[in-house]
């Protein structure tokens, strides 16, 4: 797409509407998830800053916004990178559920990103070893690091400690099925709280990522060895939640759509994933790519880079494809237009200007504030800061904001509640 064309079209394809299983986002722009560590007490609760945070993000234009990878298990929530939100009893419950209708107040559609686990990625405080497919510890090699890191890393040495993870321990069957059935519970506590749809972690290095790979996962059982068992933790955890949210309810899956590392999963085992998800009824696929250990991939350097594989899965599975990485708006259009994807998803550049989607709509496209992909905003989370942008001195302190605060409504009677097929147990998982 020209700039030309883009500007006399007024960005149609990318400002017009979609609906996925009843629910009309409208414009196919998104805030893609990130953890932003501005729960700052490092108990996984929504407070004030994380409501100013996503209300930034909705009135400055996304259609849609997805929220940070929420921990669903009282274990997974024990082994995070540094920290994160949490879900998994009623404690959590009424912030999240403060968390959508806050950005429902600003116009926008809500979905959850609901995570079962670091696995080995994840880091315990008290130095226990986090659970994993199979015994074996990250380690991250410079050659996968995106370009410039060694500057960031410069300014925050101690990430360095990062880069090899804790040794993991073999999860049992009897522990897996565990967590499949709390992480499933606490998606009904997810859907309770009125988000509008809910999306599955599973890419990125992550524990679903981790049985997938066979680098990572050298089981002999039945959650090992073919591609068919090693997406066998998936694709039951899936169907799990699926169960507990019934079929009527918006349900996602975010994947790496190749591993990128020698022996590691495909991009065809990708697809033949996102085959198997879409006959089982995933309303839509979240691409990412690579993991902690192809940190480039995952955090690349420039726009579009897995708008290919984007347009490979579309194909493979008929489903609404969202594609993250793309900053420029003209090659956003582009991509939507040319249906390599449906839905671009925005990270650092939401970050570093959360009136993106405005500007955009309203031709104001030099104004966008750019995000430079220094990555500084990552490495703060790596060691334990919530998310700063040198790009935006504002990001971070949205609470003291007064245009991000919920405006006052006229009432209005709810008309329809997303309500689980049963009521969340409120039983301890032991
Ligand atoms: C600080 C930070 C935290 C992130 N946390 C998550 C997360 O919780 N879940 C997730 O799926 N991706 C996460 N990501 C990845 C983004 O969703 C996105 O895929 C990535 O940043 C590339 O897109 P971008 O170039 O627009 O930033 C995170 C990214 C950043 C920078
Ligand atoms: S700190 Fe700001 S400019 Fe740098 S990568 Fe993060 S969002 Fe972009």
């Amino acid at each position: 797409m020209t700039e030309k064309k883009a500007r006399k079209e007024g960005f149609a394809h990318l400002l017009s509407p979609i609906e996925i299983k009843g629910v009309e986002i409208r414009n196919r722009i998104a805030l893609a998830p990130m953890n932003t560590l501005m729960s700052l007490d490092n108990r996984g609760y929504v407070n004030e800053q994380i409501l100013a945070y996503y209300a930034a993000r909705a009135k400055g234009g996304c259609g849609l916004i997805i929220t940070e990878c929420v921990l669903g298990t009282r274990l997974a929530s024990r082994f995070p990178y540094t920290s994160n939100l949490h879900l998994y009893d009623l404690s959590h419950f009424p912030g999240l559920a403060e968390l959508a209708e806050t950005i429902h107040a600003f116009g926008s559609v809500a979905f959850i990103q609901m995570s079962i686990g670091f696995g080995r990625q994840g880091h315990s405080h008290t130095g226990e070893r986090p659970p994993a497919p199979s015994v074996v510890p990250m380690m991250v090699s410079p050659e996968y690091l995106p370009r410039g890191f060694g500057k960031v890393l410069e300014k925050y040495p101690q990430a360095a400690e990062r880069a090899l993870g804790a040794m993991p321990y073999e999860m049992t069957v009897d522990e897996i099925r565990r967590e499949q059935d709390e992480f499933a519970n606490s998606c009904r506590f997810a859907m309770g709280a009125q988000f509008d749809g809910i999306e599955l972690h599973a890419p990125h290095g992550y524990l679903e990522h981790q049985f997938l790979s066979p680098l990572t996962n050298k089981r002999t059982d039945l959650y090992g060895g073919s591609l068919q068992n090693r997406m066998r933790f998936l694709v039951e955890t899936y169907l799990k939640v699926r169960e507990a949210v019934g079929f009527d309810y918006i349900l996602g899956v975010r994947l790496s759509a190749d591993e990128h590392l020698p022996g590691g999963f495909t991009h065809e085992e990708a697809l033949e994933v996102g085959r198997t998800l879409a006959g089982l009824g995933a309303d839509y696929i979240h691409l990412s790519d690579g993991s902690y250990e192809a940190l480039k991939y995952f955090f690349p350097d420039e726009d579009g880079t897995m708008l290919e594989e984007a347009a490979n899965f579309k194909k493979a599975t008929n489903l609404p494809v969202i594609c993250p990485s793309i900053h420029d708006p003209y090659l956003a259009e582009e991509a939507i237009a040319k249906g390599k994807c449906d839905i671009v998803s925005l990270g650092r550049q939401m970050f570093a200007d959360p009136e993106w989607g405005n500007k955009v709509a309203e031709g104001r496209v030099e104004e966008i504030r750019r995000c430079k992909r220094c990555n500084e905003c990552l490495m703060r989370t790596v060691v334990g800061l919530p998310v700063r942008c040198i790009q935006n001195p504002n990001t971070g302190r949205e609470k003291y904001m007064p245009e991000y605060w919920r405006p006052p409504v006229k009432s209005k009677p709810v008309t329809k509640m997303r309500v689980p097929p049963r009521l969340p147990e409120l039983r301890s998982f032991d």
